[in-house]
């Protein structure tokens, strides 16, 4: 028990439930507001929206860390923004549109925001299918650019969140400037740049190219795309 309770895994899935439990909470208590589906709505909206950036940032803190071992926690974390995505979804066509299919594809046809908001979850699906060892063996290095897919879904779902707001932008334009910092950090190391610079990051192209290959095969993740790999 002692040794369970000591994994950080747990932990970590403890938090990622925190969301959750806090619309259970004030949904039982009655604290959701005068729009109840609007607060669900927005609060599993942003959480997706958090999980992928902080799915994003494992790679280059491992980087910066040198701390490899986070590449295990990716995973958890990428299925949690796909899980907040489900919910916020569902809330969409469940409690907003009462399952009005028509109306549900008039409004993905017809209000920008929820086109690229429909096009984000859409897009986030093969990768949540793909996100476990068997899938990573069979597809290989098509694997890794599958997943690089995490990038353009965290773009529209920066760009749903600014086309949805009326007045002020400031909280899109935080989760665009984040976004931003995290693809820019990618860039030294995908240049190579800070490969012998870094302490962390001496890891030669080659061999990081092999290593990866390597890693594909016997499941682990080291993708630069950093999405959903499960690691070690
Ligand atoms: C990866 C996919 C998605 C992400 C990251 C995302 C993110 C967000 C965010 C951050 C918000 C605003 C939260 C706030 O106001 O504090 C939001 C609101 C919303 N989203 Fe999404 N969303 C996604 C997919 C979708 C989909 C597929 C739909 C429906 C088809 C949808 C419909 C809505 C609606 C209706 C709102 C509330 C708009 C309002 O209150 O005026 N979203 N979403």
């Amino acid at each position: 028990m002692g040794r369970v309770l000591r994994n950080p895994k747990l932990w970590l899935f403890a938090a990622c439930l925190l969301p959750l439990a806090r619309l259970v909470a004030l949904g039982a208590s009655g604290g959701l507001g005068a729009n109840p589906i609007e607060f669900i709505t927005r609060s599993t909206g942003t959480w997706t929206l958090v999980g992928l950036l902080v799915t994003l940032a494992v790679t280059p803190l491992r980087r910066l860390t040198g701390r490899a071992g986070l590449i295990r926690y990716r995973r958890m974390l990428g299925l949690f923004a796909f899980f907040y995505a489900c919910l916020h979804f569902t809330t969409y066509i469940w409690l907003d549109q009462f399952f009005d299919l028509a109306g549900i594809g008039k409004d993905i046809v017809k209000r920008p925001f929820i086109t690229v908001g429909f096009a984000a979850f859409v897009l986030l699906i093969p990768l949540a299918v793909t996100s476990n060892h068997r899938m990573m063996r069979r597809l290989g290095r098509r694997w890794q650019q599958l997943h690089r897919l995490i990038y353009p879904i965290a773009l529209l779902g920066v760009i749903h969140y600014l086309w949805l707001v009326k007045k002020d932008v400031t909280q899109p334009l935080i989760f665009g400037a984040v976004l931003t910092l995290l693809l820019i950090m990618r860039l030294p190391w995908r240049l190579g740049a800070l490969q012998t610079l870094w302490p962390f990051g001496a890891v030669k192209p080659a061999k990081a190219g092999r290593r990866r290959a390597d890693d594909a095969r016997k499941g682990r993740g080291v993708n630069a795309a950093g999405s959903f790999s499960r690691g070690q």
